[in-house]
């Protein structure tokens, strides 16, 4: 029997956060910077070591697979991985194989991800106005990214909505974001917005639009019912009982959820980060090129693991930025 993956603060690590590519197709103001330099190919994990890496995880416990980016459809031959993935939620050992996208593909690829056993994936969504969506992406086309979610209920994937809550861009979007989803039956999830990537302090703590206010915007008009169901990620949810609909609040500013951490995050070169908001990192690569029976990569992984933080530091309470990460979000996939 395998022993499973337990960090020093006695939380069991199942989950793993694949990032199978640092590009993307759009620049969201606080995840890139608008000239971003991006890998050269040659430095990417292959398909196969994915693959092993992803594998070796679920062997060693994992069973909540999210796959991300940068833009995780925009890899080349990505579906061969999806593909791959399937064997083991057919075994009965990975329990959920899931991505976190900006739905800008999803024309193209929903069906062949639900065929592949994906039941319901996140899109990410700030606003419903093309222009401001033009704004924040810096050049995404809604439209594209609608019809997207589109042809995702389509194939009858279960899709949830993030949406990072942002001061003076999207506050008077509130219930016209719930409103949209509601009507469309899909959840929809609100994020604080994290220091990370090169920003200048000023502009991030302008941005930030705590969760707290949002929710108690959300009470005046409805009746919120906290739930106790977790999704195995940071959410909380409520249900609003006029619509029947969950919302729900990643809060890593104004309510630390670290304490029930499950999760890892590894790159597209195979850096594993074991904290969002920490610098640390182990490399898998070297031992997984090293030894073709993954006994070395195995071994990596669990002194990884012992090497996992208690939590971020990210903290706005001082009226400054503290705890900045300068790590792009889009390293390691959010
Ligand atoms: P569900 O499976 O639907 O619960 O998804 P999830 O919340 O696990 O994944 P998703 O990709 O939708 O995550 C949404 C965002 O939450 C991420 O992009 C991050 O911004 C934030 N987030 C997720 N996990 C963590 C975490 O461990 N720490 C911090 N600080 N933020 C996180
Ligand atoms: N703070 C919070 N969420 C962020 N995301 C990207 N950058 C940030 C940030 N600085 C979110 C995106 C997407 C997910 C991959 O990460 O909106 O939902
Ligand atoms: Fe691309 Fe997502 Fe980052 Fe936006 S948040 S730039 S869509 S990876």
């Amino acid at each position: 029997m395998t022993t499973p993956l337990i960090d020093p603060f006695a939380r069991p690590i199942s989950y793993l956060r694949v990032s199978v590519t640092d590009r993307c197709d759009f620049r969201c103001v606080y995840c890139m910077a608008e000239n971003m330099t991006f890998l050269p190919k040659k430095e990417l994990l292959t398909l196969e070591e994915l693959d092993r890496i992803s594998s070796t995880f679920i062997r060693l416990g994992v069973e909540k697979l999210r796959i991300t980016g940068g833009e995780p459809l925009v890899r080349k031959g990505i579906m061969t991985y999806f593909q791959a993935m399937r064997r083991h939620l057919d075994s009965g050992a990975l329990k959920e194989l899931t991505v976190t996208t900006n739905g800008s593909q999803l024309r193209r690829y929903a069906r062949e991800l639900a065929d592949c056993g994906v039941r319901r994936i996140n899109v990410s969504l700030d606003t419903l106005d093309d222009k401001k969506f033009a704004d924040i992406t810096r050049w995404g086309r809604l439209a594209q990214v609608l019809d997207g979610i589109e042809a995702a209920q389509e194939a009858g994937l279960r899709v949830k909505i993030n949406a990072v809550a942002l001061k003076g861009f999207n506050e008077d979007e509130l219930f016209t974001l719930q409103d949209w989803c509601a009507t469309r039956g899909m959840d929809l999830t609100f994020i604080e917005v994290m220091p990370m990537g090169d920003l200048g302090n000023e502009d991030r703590l302008d941005q930030y639009w705590s969760l707290k206010d949002l929710r108690a915007r959300l009470a005046e008009r409805f009746s919120l019912t906290d739930l106790a169901e977790r999704t195995g990620g940071p959410a909380r949810y409520v249900r609003l009982e006029e619509t029947g609909q969950k919302i729900g609040f990643i809060t890593p500013m104004t309510h630390n959820f670290c304490e029930s951490c499950n999760r890892v995050r590894l790159t597209c070169t195979g850096e594993l980060y074991m904290c969002l908001g920490q610098e640390d990192m182990a490399d898998l690569r070297a031992p997984l090129r090293a030894d073709p029976d993954n006994a070395l990569l195995e071994q990596a992984i669990r002194d990884a693991i012992l090497r996992k933080p208690k939590g971020h530091d990210f903290d706005y309470s001082r009226q400054q930025v503290d705890g900045q990460v300068s790590r792009h979000m889009s390293h390691t996939g959010g």
